[in-house]
């Protein structure tokens, strides 16, 4: 079968001398709904940073069948979208028209693919209408939504998503779990939220100290008590 992701034994050090990873090995399939957890520190936004060549250390890469390297990142920066754990790493622009239009103009799609293309990746996220507001002055929920929008305008294969509940209250966080659900796309999400971990995913990979842990059927992983405990990750 295709594999969305193929990573042999990634390391990287980040360049005050700080390991972010260790000899990391991952495959992933279409499809699948893969939860990264692990405590603070694990590695875990180290490695989705990865998975579209933000970083990229001496290692070996393949995303979608594409080594990456220089001449592919176009290519896979389109099929893999990556939602930064802060949406305000993501949200720069006067409005979320322009935002969420940033990487289909990118790409060079005419003025009428991008128009259609935002008001789709908003109407995706259940924010039309919002496209003349400042991204600034948004709640977390919605800034969260629009984030995502701005990779989804890209159709991506891969969903990639960086913690994202964190900061929500309840409400906000179930509705987006809601939405995630609806997405076809392979997702890839690093979280602490193991709500989330048990709603969305089937796969789960526990990561610590740069090193994958373990990796297996969510049920199993999260009915491993010891295990959790020893990861930092058991309820108490
Ligand atoms: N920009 C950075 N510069 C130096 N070290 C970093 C940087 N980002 C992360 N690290 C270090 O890399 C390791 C992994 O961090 P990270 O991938 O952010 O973990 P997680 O997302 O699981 O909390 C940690 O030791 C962290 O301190
Ligand atoms: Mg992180």
């Amino acid at each position: 079968m295709d594999k969305v992701v193929d990573i042999k034994s990634v390391s990287y050090t980040y360049p005050d001398g700080n390991q972010g990873l260790k000899s990391v090995d991952l495959t992933i399939y279409p499809g699948e709904n893969v939860a990264m957890i692990g405590p603070n520190g694990a590695g875990k936004s180290t490695l989705l940073l990865h998975l579209n060549g933000v970083l990229r250390g001496n290692s070996t890469v393949e995303i979608c069948g594409l080594p990456m390297e220089e001449k592919n990142l176009k290519e896979i920066r389109k099929r893999v979208g990556l939602v930064f754990q802060d949406p305000e790493d993501q949200l720069f622009s006067l409005s979320v028209f322009d935002d969420v239009a940033f990487g289909p103009i990118n790409m060079g799609y005419s003025e009428s693919e991008v128009k259609q293309r935002v008001t789709q990746a908003l109407e995706w996220v259940g924010m039309s209408g919002y496209e003349h507001r400042s991204p600034h002055h948004l709640s977390v929920g919605e800034k969260k939504r629009v984030a995502i929008a701005t990779v989804l305008s890209l159709n991506p294969e891969v969903l990639v998503i960086d913690e994202p509940t964190s900061n929500l209250d309840p409400r906000s966080k179930w509705s987006l779990i809601e939405l995630l659900k609806q997405f076809p796309m392979t997702k890839i999400i690093a979280t602490h939220d193991l709500d989330l971990v048990r709603a969305l995913c089937q796969r789960t990979v526990v990561m610590d100290g740069g090193e994958i842990v373990a990796d297996g059927n969510t049920e199993d992983i999260l009915d491993d008590i010891p295990l959790l405990k020893a990861h930092g990750l058991a309820p108490r």
